[in-house]
């Protein structure tokens, strides 16, 4: 059997890396326009940061997984295609800023369509508004009547920085199909290491709508508990502690209850503003305003974290140098798309403070170019260690809860600092009481009312 995958992004290159490394006597091509991403799959340096991929992509590439730029060929010698491109917000035209912006595979379908010569299982991988496969086979059917196209939807529900164990062991695979014999073919292939009981198969709306409806709710839990966080800052009640509480209920469950500066990543805004946008298509107002909600929360998060340092730092930072610590959207990944890293930092920048930013994985180049300041100006210093960022600070403020943090010499930074020295911590990874106990003004998320540090 033959898979050609189209993207070689965050998920198209590690779920095929996984497909390869289980699959031996499949040939597993995954292929990109991007000529800079297919080189550096090709490379000692892979385009993307993700704890266990290295290894795997060792073992399998140049074997039966291979990266490369050329398309028509590799779509037209496989069996099975897998769709794995991006599906950002759309921000022009009707749905600008809310619905998805489903060029990308509307070339992939228009693509397979003028290539494909024998029957070819199309997939959908990438996240999609439900009922998009009605418009892949209208576009496949259309440009090639004589070939047969079974189009299932395959969402993915890998995390970033956990990629390859939520891949390896994942809570279930989700097969949306319309006949029997596709569905199971593509079952088989993640039968070879996923148990069958986990791989479930629905009809393809029910599928389409999974993903899109598993994202809401995992971000909802975050923006109900940052929603509590707000008013434990205001009644010295402890989020980590009401998290701990109510997690011990297992209808609630514990996980995905961390307060935080907000959620960030490439998906959960898009994925909620599409299930927004959707509902408002289909006429339920109502169930558009209870979605958009969650999003409205995690706004409102990020900018009352930056207020609160702010406000806490005597009411400016305007000259004042602030360290920040972690820029990613979340640990042990370089991704920093939606970051709240950008929103906190640029909020900082707008009250005139210099920024001294460290990340582990994070390129320099990038953070400048998230922040919209690609000429040093003198606005912000990018670091090579977090306690480099320290020197001469007035505040410490921590935005991606990268595990080195919390075990930094925190005496030794003390001294180095602006008196009082500050530590915003907006993951709750460092130990508050410790960092009182050496002199700090220490400050989390959801703990302690300001002032009263
Ligand atoms: P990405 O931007 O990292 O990768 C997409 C790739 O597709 C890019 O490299 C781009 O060059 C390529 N591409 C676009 N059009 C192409 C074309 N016509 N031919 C060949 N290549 C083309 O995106 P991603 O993060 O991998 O996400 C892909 C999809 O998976 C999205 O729909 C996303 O919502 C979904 N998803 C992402 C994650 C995640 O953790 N990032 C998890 C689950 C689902
Ligand atoms: C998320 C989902 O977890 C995946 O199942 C899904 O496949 C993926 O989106 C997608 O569709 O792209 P990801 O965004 O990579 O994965 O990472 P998460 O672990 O979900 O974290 C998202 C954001 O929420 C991060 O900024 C993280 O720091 C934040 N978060 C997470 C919290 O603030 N609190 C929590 O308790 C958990």
């Amino acid at each position: 059997m033959k898979i050609c995958c189209i993207g070689a992004g965050y998920v198209g290159g590690p779920t095929m890396a996984m497909i390869a490394h289980q699959c031996p006597d499949i040939e597993v091509m995954v292929v990109d326009v991007n000529e800079e991403r297919i080189r550096a799959w090709n490379s000692d340096n892979l385009p993307i940061h993700e704890p266990g991929l290295d290894e795997i992509v060792a073992a399998r590439r140049g074997r039966n997984l291979f990266f490369d730029t050329v398309i028509d060929d590799h779509i037209r010698a496989a069996d099975v295609i897998f769709i794995c491109v991006g599906t950002p917000t759309k921000t022009f035209g009707a749905g600008a800023g809310r619905a998805a912006d489903l060029r990308y595979i509307e070339t992939c379908a228009r693509r397979i369509a003028s290539v494909a010569e024998d029957d070819k299982i199309v997939v959908e991988k990438s996240t999609i508004p439900v009922r998009t496969a009605n418009s892949i086979k209208r576009i496949l059917k259309a440009g090639k009547p004589e070939v047969n196209f079974d189009v299932l939807s395959n969402p993915e529900f890998l995390a970033e920085g956990t990629a390859i164990s939520d891949l390896l062991e994942p809570d279930r695979i989700l097969i949306g199909g319309e006949s029997e014999r596709p569905v199971e073919t593509l079952a088989a292939i993640y039968g070879r290491w996923v148990p069958r009981e986990r791989v479930i198969t629905t009809n393809l709306w029910s599928s389409e709508l999974s993903k899109l409806t598993a994202n809401a709710f995992l971000a909802q839990r975050i923006s109900s508990i940052n929603a509590i966080s707000a008013l434990c800052e205001a009644t010295d009640a402890e989020v980590g502690e009401v998290a701990h509480a109510i997690g011990m209920d297992s209808r609630v469950g514990s996980k995905f209850l961390r307060a935080s500066v907000g959620f960030g990543g490439s998906c959960f805004q898009k994925d909620i503003l599409n299930l927004v946008y959707l509902c408002e298509h289909y006429g339920l107002k109502e169930v558009a305003e209870y979605w958009e909600q969650v999003v409205k929360m995690n706004d409102y998060q990020k900018r009352r974290f930056s207020h609160r340092i702010v406000q806490t730092m005597f009411n400016t930072v305007s000259q004042k140098t602030i360290a920040i610590w972690g820029f990613a959207f979340k640990k042990d990944t370089d991704d920093t798309r939606e970051s709240p890293a950008i929103a906190v930092c640029q909020d900082l920048l707008n009250e005139r403070a210099h920024l001294k930013i460290f990340d582990p994985e994070v390129p320099g180049s990038r953070i400048r170019e998230d922040l919209g300041c690609e000429d040093d100006e003198g606005k912000v210093t990018i670091c090579h260690s977090a306690e480099e960022a320290t020197e001469g600070a007035h505040a410490i403020v921590i935005l991606t809860e990268w595990d080195a943090f919390a075990h930094e010499d925190f005496a030794k930074i003390y001294q180095g600092m602006e008196k009082p020295a500050f530590v915003f911590d907006g993951r709750n990874i460092v130990d508050l009481e410790a960092l009182k106990a050496l002199g700090f003004e220490a400050y989390g998320v959801g703990r302690g009312r300001p002032g009263t540090s």
